[in-house]
């Protein structure tokens, strides 16, 4: 019987302003994942938050893209936006951007990000959850622990991982349909970090190992923005990763995260901040950021999860955070000049177009003598 692991995530209201969602919320996730846990949709369910989004973790046999499970989350963010409207909190139902809902969140607000395999006889995952970012925050993370020696040993050490990776990459400004491109590694490495360097525009979706074909990666990258017409917050996307053996171990999927790259996200989705890895469960604050993710560690088997080791709860990622803390204040302190606030084709609010276009009629062009 082969498990699936789905973990759906959206905004629907916080705390403050987009800094958490309230105790009342992550009550009724968490009685509504214990229903559908005893109704038998789900084997398992865990409920988190990062920063304002909630994530629900689950694991059940009914495949990807399963209506029941779709339809699950749906009506349980709907749930929470209704205590958020209740509470008089803040961006109530922010993510969930359609009315009429067809069984399938993708397209529709939520991220999700989701894989189905045979579990090996030990099966350790890692979730990663980032809020303030797009998903092409873990760009530069899936690059480094797949398919560079100087963070995943295992490349030269271990024979299984000799052959490589396959990444499957979405070029998320197509808004038609999904537009993706297989790039396998080492043979196309360079093909790969000439998309990957553009963190805006390609997005790895999932990576399967060469040798044997199994899936090690699923992340959601649907683009909030594509959807909407218009900014509703950046997508705050969540990852899956399966570890050890034939993948990554787990502290080399961790190893690029001390690096706390520079991603686009922060306040008002428009601002370059260095990605602090976070504890579980934490909010939102700095300038409406800095833009953060937390690691959840666990095994499933036979569909059940085995509690959640936190992975950036641990004396060594002080240091980052304090790093991260410094390269965001240090890009901070150049304030909207470029590229501390992003380019024109990546603001995610619409008043320096508006102001511009103002502006240009009064410009007057010199004759040439
Ligand atoms: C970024 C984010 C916040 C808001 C900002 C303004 O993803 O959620 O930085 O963009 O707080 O929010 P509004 O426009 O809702 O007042
Ligand atoms: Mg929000
Ligand atoms: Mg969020």
């Amino acid at each position: 019987m082969k498990t699936t692991l789905s973990a759906i995530k959206a905004d629907t209201g916080s705390v403050g302003g987009h800094n958490r969602p309230s105790n009342a919320m992550l009550a009724k996730a968490t009685e509504l994942a214990d229903a559908a846990v005893k109704k038998g949709l789900l084997s398992d369910c865990k409920v988190t938050f990062t920063g304002d989004d909630i994530c629900f973790l689950m694991a059940h046999t009914r495949g990807m893209d399963n209506p029941d499970i779709h339809t699950f989350a749906w009506e349980s963010f709907k749930e929470t936006t209704a205590i958020a409207k209740s509470q008089g909190l803040y961006g109530a139902g922010q993510d969930l951007l359609k009315d009429a809902f067809s069984g399938n969140v993708r397209g529709m607000g939520p991220g999700s990000a989701e894989m189905e395999f045979e579990e090996r006889q030990a099966e350790p995952f890692v979730l990663f959850a980032a809020d303030k970012c797009g998903p092409g925050v873990f760009n530069y993370p899936l690059l480094s622990c797949y398919a560079d020696p100087y963070h995943n040993a295992g490349l030269l050490l271990a024979p299984d991982m000799h052959a490589g990776f396959t990444y499957t990459v979405m070029d998320v400004n197509y808004t038609e349909a999904d537009k993706v491109i297989k790039v396998k590694v080492p043979e196309e490495y360079y093909d790969l970090c000439t998309l990957l360097r553009d963190p805006n525009h390609y997005v790895v979706e999932s990576v399967t190992h060469n040798a044997s074909g199994l899936q090690g990666c699923a992340v959601s990258t649907s683009r909030l923005h594509n959807i909407a017409g218009k900014y509703v917050g950046k997508d705050d996307p969540v990852a899956i990763v399966r570890t050890q053996k034939q993948f990554p171990s787990t502290g080399e999927y961790l190893s690029p995260w001390a690096l706390a790259h520079f991603t686009l996200g922060d306040n008002r989705g428009s601002h370059h901040v260095a990605v602090m890895p976070v504890k579980q469960n934490s909010i939102i604050s700095y300038f409406d950021g800095p833009t953060i993710v937390s690691a959840a560690g666990y095994c499933v088997h036979e569909g059940k999860f085995t509690e959640a080791v936190d992975l950036f709860d641990q004396p060594f990622w002080d240091l980052i955070r304090t790093k991260a803390s410094e390269k965001t204040l240090s890009i901070r302190a150049q304030g909207f000049f470029n590229p501390a606030m992003a380019g024109m084709d990546e603001l995610e609010y619409t008043g320096v177009m508006e102001n511009l276009k103002r502006i240009e009629t009064k410009f007057e062009v010199r004759s040439v003598k």
